[in-house]
């Protein structure tokens, strides 16, 4: 062992032994996310001057030129690169010995200099990562920043993955977003180390990526809408390439997700005999789920699908191919003579165990090219699978006990807390996107457990999804002031932001040393981070510190910022409050909690919801969920259609009784005929209502849901007037039936 191992042994020793991570005294300089496994802060700072010079070991002149164009963006300097020295101020190493963890890295800072050492390459991009966040937030611009003091707390950190799969999943097929954005995601996803894209290239809406064997699915199947207002875009394996390419500098491995059997209603528009029934269909310019499968039964669609993902597999040199799965309604291969005849050759039983086959078909073709098949739960789930697969458990994190036991790998990506198209909040004025599940707010995202489900663990990782389904019609998805001038973009990162730095952590850190308000705080430091990357996020609203009643009645609020050097303005009026109102210094009193609202305010353009104290409906909980209400100014004097939206409170086929309930008012509401749409379809219709049994004066109508789609907006519309004048307020509530 030489001697400078043997020193850094020693040091690494040292930090074992040492307290671990110190927020109390160290919160306010260092707030790393995700959090390190040891760090010991030690005196002084590293001062970077334009005199600093790079030294890397040869395989790592990417890594070395990549923190050469970070530094010089934003300090103006150009530092110089020197291959194999161990002079330079900055060293970058590659040290298996030393660093023995996968992605594993040492870095060392004092007022001497800074190393590196990565157990491999991603490691040493890793260890890169953690010294940016130690400068300042400006380390970040693209834009040269001035009068900025350029150091770097001294530390010794020790630092590896907790387990090897931390994911994120974009979805280009929906909207199409342009390959600078995918860079600009690629690099978010960087920064806060997590190293695989799932890239949902195809779905019903849109294929994107060229495969030159069959040129129309990019001639066609990428567009959607009148030629007048063509909506779509692809990318050409030029485009692929240069993304890789990016991708791998920053340990990010791009998987392609070829979707298949169903979502691929692209795919059957620009080539129809793909499908069982082989009739001509649009590509949808709203979110639509296609029932049309590709045709298991047809050579053909085989030997397309052989071709597709050969090319695929050609073009990416990821070791995984993502082949979607999930979805599927098997209606088509029922009535399909040719899939009928594959059933009965393969001795199957029903027509879902169609999809194991093709699965077992794909996994074995992809296992002779050396690659591994990924895709959503449902491919373990359809019959016996005979090659080992990798499942995403989105659905039912209890199936990672199936896939261990066929011997497959998962990968946890619940809907539940994984799923960002959800909004984090039901406050007024949030941006609602996907509404079949309840919100996902930052705690709640960061709450999720990684539970093996078995005693052999299997589960290699975790992922984060951003479905964007909800980018394509502009009716659910609101527009937010701050947001619009490139909205679909901005939305995105609205949703994705901060959450996946709290999947960051839950996926690089174990979940022994993850703390909720320790993130928290550590978080705070980050957003001006974002600000300086160009990525928007959610702002979160101010913290309440404590809510506590004077001895006069009156209330009284403490609030903190969750955003370092953001302001908090408020209103006592109940007034929305704006970036204007008065500026919160010190604890503010009012009457009535509803009185109160108060906003984050990181820049006059950027700033968050207020406060919000959702009424407290409790006392209906018999009638389910609150769906809308009623009060004098909406009142009609002869019947009139009254529409309002109930997405998200029709969840799912089955039965639902949606009940009126009035609360306050001389008059009363009269109610007609009831309508139920899906977006503009009617789905049903009718005129028969009931007085509730415990109370009279709420009126009942009861109807069921045979062609629920998720994703897709509900409304109710009913005509109704005012009974005696229009003096009538009241709720809304729709009850699901349990099955
Ligand atoms: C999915 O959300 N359909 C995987
Ligand atoms: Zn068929």
């Amino acid at each position: 062992m030489n001697n400078r191992i043997s020193l850094l042994k020693k040091v690494l020793a040292a930090i074992l032994v040492a307290s671990c991570y110190n927020t109390a005294s160290t919160a306010t300089e260092i707030d790393l996310i995700p959090k390190p496994i040891r760090m010991e802060q030690t005196s002084g700072k590293f001062q970077l001057t334009p005199q600093a010079t790079i030294g890397f070991d040869t395989e790592l002149r990417d890594q070395a030129e990549y923190l050469q164009q970070v530094i010089s963006q934003s300090t103006g300097w150009d530092l110089e690169l020197k291959e194999n020295t161990r002079k330079a101020s900055i060293q970058l190493l590659l040290n298996p010995e030393e660093v023995d963890k996968p992605e594993g890295y040492l870095l060392t800072v004092t007022p001497k200099g800074v190393t590196v050492t990565g157990e491999d390459k991603g490691g040493v991009f890793y260890g890169i990562q953690t010294l940016l966040q130690l400068f300042p937030s400006e380390i970040y611009s693209d834009r040269r920043q001035r009068h900025v003091e350029w150091t770097a707390p001294a530390v010794t950190i020790y630092d590896a993955p907790n387990r090897p799969w931390r994911g994120m999943m974009l979805d280009v097929a929906r909207y199409f977003y342009d390959k600078e954005f995918v860079k600009k995601y690629i690099d978010m996803m960087a920064m806060y180390k997590l190293n695989k894209l799932q890239f949902h290239l195809i779905d019903d809406s849109g294929w994107r990526l060229e495969i030159k064997k069959y040129p129309r699915l990019t001639e066609v199947g990428a567009w959607a809408g009148p030629d007048y207002n063509r909506l779509g875009g692809f990318y050409t394996q030029e485009d692929i390439k240069e993304l890789i390419a990016y991708a791998e500098v920053r340990n990010v491995e791009i998987i392609p997700e070829i979707e298949f059997p169903a979502h691929i209603l692209s795919a059957i528009v620009a080539y129809p005999w793909l499908s069982c029934t082989g009739l001509q269909h649009e590509v949808p310019t709203q979110h639509f789920i296609s029932k049309d499968l590709l045709c298991v039964g047809k050579e053909s669609s085989i030997q397309f699908l052989r071709d597709v993902l050969e090319e695929t597999a050609e073009l990416f040199p990821s070791s995984y191919i993502n082949i979607g799965g999930d979805e599927a309604n098997y209606t088509r291969w029922e009535s399909c003579p040719y899939c009928q005849a594959v059933i009965k050759r393969e001795g199957l039983k029903e027509a879902s165990e169609l999809q194991g086959y093709l699965t077992n078909l794909v996994a074995e073709m992809m296992k002779e090219k050396n690659r591994t098949v990924v895709g959503w739960e449902e491919i373990f789930l359809r019959g016996e699978i005979k090659t080992p697969v990798v499942g995403l458990i989105w659905h039912n994190v209890g199936d990672t006990i199936l896939a261990t036991r066929a011997g497959h790998k998962a990968i946890l990506i619940p809907a539940t807390h994984m799923y960002f198209d959800f909004p984090e909040s039901q406050t007024p004025g949030e941006v609602k996107a996907a509404t079949w599940m309840p919100p996902i707010s930052l705690e709640k995202c960061y709450s999720m457990e990684i539970n093996d489900y078995s005693e052999e663990s299997t589960v290699i990782g975790v992922q984060g999804c951003f479905w964007s389904d909800q980018f394509i019609h502009g009716n659910v998805l609101q527009e937010i002031d701050y947001l619009n001038e490139n909205r679909s973009e901005n939305y995105a990162e609205y949703f994705t932001f901060p959450r996946l730095l709290a999947l960051s952590e839950i996926a690089w850190t174990s979940q022994t040393a993850r703390n909720y308000p320790d993130f928290y705080q550590r978080l705070s430091g980050h957003y001006s981070r974002l600000d300086f990357k160009g990525c928007h996020y959610r702002v979160p609203e101010p913290r309440i510190e404590r809510m506590e009643s004077t001895p006069s009645g009156k209330l009284k609020f403490t609030l903190s910022s969750p955003v370092a050097g953001a302001e908090i303005r408020y209103t006592t009026d109940g007034s929305y409050p704006s970036i204007h109102s008065p500026i919160y210094t010190a604890p503010v009193e009012v009457n009535d909690k509803s009185d109160f609202h108060a906003i984050t305010v990181v820049t006059p353009r950027h700033y968050s919801l207020p406060i919000y104290f959702a009424p407290d409906y409790s006392a209906y909980q018999q009638y389910g969920n609150y769906t809308a209400e009623w009060k004098p100014l909406i009142v009609q004097s002869q019947m009139a259609p009254w529409k309002f939206e109930c997405t998200g409170k029709i969840a799912g086929n089955g039965n639902y009784t949606i009940a009126f309930i009035p609360t306050k008012g001389e008059s009363s509401l009269k109610l007609g005929k009831l309508k139920l749409y899906k977006r503009d379809e009617l789905l049903v219709e009718t005129a028969q209502s009931s007085t509730d049994e415990a109370n009279p004066a709420i009126t009942t109508y009861r109807f069921t849901v045979n062609d629920f789609d998720a994703g897709t907006p509900f409304f109710i519309e009913v005509e109704a007037c005012g009974e005696n004048g229009n003096d009538t307020s009241g709720l809304v509530f729709i009850l699901k039936e349990a099955q």
